[in-house]
């Protein structure tokens, strides 16, 4: 259940398909008392130990159009769907909008958590609202874009109602007026090899896939879960002296002037790239992606994280956020 591959035992799990039963759970005595890890595709987690408290896996299923204004489709879908599958139903309804984030693994629910992003195009920029059980009053909360606090994989699910919110239901705001969104080179490069010129949300969303299979290991071959670190953003005082040490440092202009580095770049130039550190190793194309390269555990992968860290701390004086959550 987690796409790193770890072997972790939970203490209590239960599979979450109604809000009944989260109620039950808030109304239980023991229940109530222990540990929590709520668990969507298990695609963002690094288990380093067995997890002595209850795993509530969400389960609910379900995808609707539950609207339209005079600009945008509404679409709505229940936690437990995977994300990837949500942007197949939406393009197969004729619905735009979602196809920069093809094949985003983990679930519906766990997508605004860290504010999913791929290829230009982020989860905030097509959030409506959500519906979550708050488990410090036993009631639902309705969150709107502002609510969620949404910045670079970050929400207010990692802060104020990190342990208390468990999402049930995500609603988006696809806009009718439609344009592809070709702003990342990447992208648009590969339309280009492909002979694409006017291409249709559904070649966006091909084109999208073939990227990813080729860079990013597939999570049922051999286990990771995605970049393991965030891209660091650091002062534009700070770009402009590395950029002297470093000419060829990849990095992009924030809106607010200061600069995103590209953390893949920072960690394959410590030489990581494809290297183990016993089971756990540097994925092959993509130095941002840790994998088990079979029977690694979670200390294994963290200590692998940890060398990584100081590595490049040491030869650019950046220091990496791990991006999955760590139990
Ligand atoms: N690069 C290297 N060596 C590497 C990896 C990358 O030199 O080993 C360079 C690339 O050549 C490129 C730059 O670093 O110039 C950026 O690489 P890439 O386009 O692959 O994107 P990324 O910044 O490494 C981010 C997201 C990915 C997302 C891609 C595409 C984060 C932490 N990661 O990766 O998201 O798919 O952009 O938009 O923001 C994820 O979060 O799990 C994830 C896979």
């Amino acid at each position: 259940m987690n796409t790193l591959g770890i072997d972790a035992r939970a203490q209590c799990y239960l599979p979450v398909q109604s809000v009944a039963q989260l109620q039950a759970v808030q109304q239980d005595a023991v229940l109530s008392a222990m540990p929590r890890l709520v668990l969507g595709g298990g695609s963002n987690l690094l288990l380093t130990r067995d997890f002595e408290g209850l795993v509530l896996h969400m389960a609910n299923l379900g995808m609707e159009i539950a609207g339209e204004s005079d600009s945008h489709v509404m679409v709505r879908a229940q936690a437990g769907e995977s994300w990837h599958g949500l942007v197949q139903w939406t393009l197969a309804q004729g619905i735009p909008g979602l196809e920069n984030l093809s094949l985003i693994p983990g679930s519906v629910g766990a997508s605004p958590i860290q504010n999913i992003g791929a290829y230009g195009a982020e989860l905030a920029d097509f959030f409506h609202s959500l519906t979550a059980f708050d488990f410090s009053t036993g009631e639902l909360l309705t969150l709107t874009r502002e609510d969620c606090a949404f910045g670079y994989r970050d929400s207010v699910f990692k802060h104020r109602l990190r342990d208390r919110a468990v999402i049930l239901d995500v609603s988006f705001a696809l806009p009718k007026q439609w344009q592809a969104n070709l702003k990342y080179a990447e992208l648009s490069a590969e339309l280009e090899v492909q002979g694409i010129t006017n291409p249709l949300a559904t070649d966006i969303s091909a084109a999208v896939i073939a990227i990813r299979r080729r860079k990013l290991p597939d999570p049922a071959i051999i286990g990771n879960a995605g970049s393991f670190f965030k891209n660091p953003v650091v002062s534009a005082q700070q770009q402009s002296a590395l950029l002297v040490l470093h000419p060829q440092l990849v990095s992009y202009v924030q809106k607010d002037g200061s600069f995103k580095l590209a953390a893949g770049w920072l960690i394959d130039q410590c030489g990581w790239k494809g290297k183990s550190l016993g089971a756990a190793g540097v994925h092959e194309t993509q130095a941002l992606v840790l994998v088990n390269r079979g029977g690694a555990s979670g200390q294994e992968v963290l200590q692998l994280a940890a060398r990584i860290r100081e590595d490049v701390a040491l030869r650019f004086g950046v220091m990496l956020e791990t991006e999955p959550v760590i139990v």
